[in-house]
């Protein structure tokens, strides 16, 4: 069943949260609408500016589509990542979100009410849940790169009156994690004194976390013995802070890296191992079945398994 990310949270707030995993190609709609149906577990399809200019809107919303019909018993969302007004005015107007995010967490706080203000009233008409982000996280966004000292956590004092201004369904928060493989490079961790205190001052109201990936050492160790060069420092989200975080009111987590570094795993060690094969479907199959495992385990850890 499709639904808008506002349905989903109204069921999951202090319970468990929800994975918002961004696609880019097939094979990762596949494993992800598979192990959905197999755990019964709800799941937020998410895609960036960048995965719409990549492959191209209609494709993306086509390869859903087709996947909702493949798996017909899922519960889910359809989200605009990080979205910008020419995005999401068009998805407005051609439909297939249920949900989008206006990021304006870049501008003044006057500036991001205003911008996000006007998306609600837009989407709302329609029916369409909007996530709207307060605080800067640090890391790679698209082509938008934010150093550490550009970078600032939610102010808990403003969160009610952005909320109220601008009636947005979920407000994303910068409580110590960034995007990209490289977070965490201090190494401070998620900042539960701010979440908690953002939590205090909206009881009930659903808080996205973004940069949500785990980045696994065993992962980044098989990239890099498969011929990859990344930095053995990266570090993500660990399983306690997202055990801790649920409770405090985070509904939904966004992961892109960590299914980034998972295809790149199996790629590498692909072609490393079967240096006589040429066919994309060979690792394709692999990949998307390691993908369903890995939707798997984060259905466990978020607490979603059963849910649907
Ligand atoms: O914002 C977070 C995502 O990691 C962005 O991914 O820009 O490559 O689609 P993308
Ligand atoms: P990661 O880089 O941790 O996967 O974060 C993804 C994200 O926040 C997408 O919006
Ligand atoms: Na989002
Ligand atoms: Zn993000």
């Amino acid at each position: 069943m499709l639904l808008t990310t506002r349905q989903l949270f109204e069921k999951c707030y202090g319970r468990y949260a929800i994975p918002a995993v961004n696609v880019f190609f097939m094979e990762e709609i596949h494993g992800l609408f598979a192990a959905a149906q197999e755990a019964d577990a709800p799941f937020i399809v998410q895609t960036t500016p960048f995965a719409r200019d990549y492959a191209h809107a209609d494709m993306l919303l086509s390869m859903i589509g087709a996947a909702a019909r493949i798996y017909p018993n899922v519960t889910y969302a359809i989200h605009m990542d990080h979205g910008y007004e020419a995005h999401i005015f068009d998805a407005i107007e051609k439909g297939g979100y249920t949900s989008v995010m206006i990021d304006a967490s870049h501008d003044d706080f006057e500036t991001n009410v205003a911008r996000t203000k006007a998306v609600v009233e837009a989407a709302h008409a329609k029916g369409i849940s909007v996530e709207a982000e307060l605080g800067v996280l640090a890391g790679v966004e698209d082509d938008l790169t934010v150093d550490a000292e550009h970078s600032f956590y939610t102010n808990p004092q403003q969160v009610v009156d952005f909320v109220n201004a601008t009636d947005c369904d979920s407000l994303a928060i910068a409580v110590g994690t960034s995007h990209g493989a490289y977070k965490f490079s201090g190494g401070q961790g998620l900042q539960f004194h701010i979440l908690e205190e953002i939590q205090k001052r909206l009881p009930g109201f659903p808080l996205v976390l973004h940069g949500g990936s785990n980045v696994l050492p065993e992962v980044i160790e098989r990239i890099n013995a498969a011929g990859g060069q990344l930095k053995t420092d990266a570090k993500g989200v660990q399983e306690e802070e997202v055990r801790k975080a649920i409770p405090l009111g985070i509904c939904k987590i966004n992961i892109a890296t960590d299914t980034r570094l998972l295809w790149t795993m199996v790629n590498r060690e692909f072609f490393r191992d079967r240096a006589d094969e040429f066919a994309p479907t060979t690792p394709g199959k692999i990949f998307m079945e390691e993908y369903k495992k890995f939707m798997l385990k984060k259905f466990e850890l978020f607490g979603c398994t059963g849910k649907a």
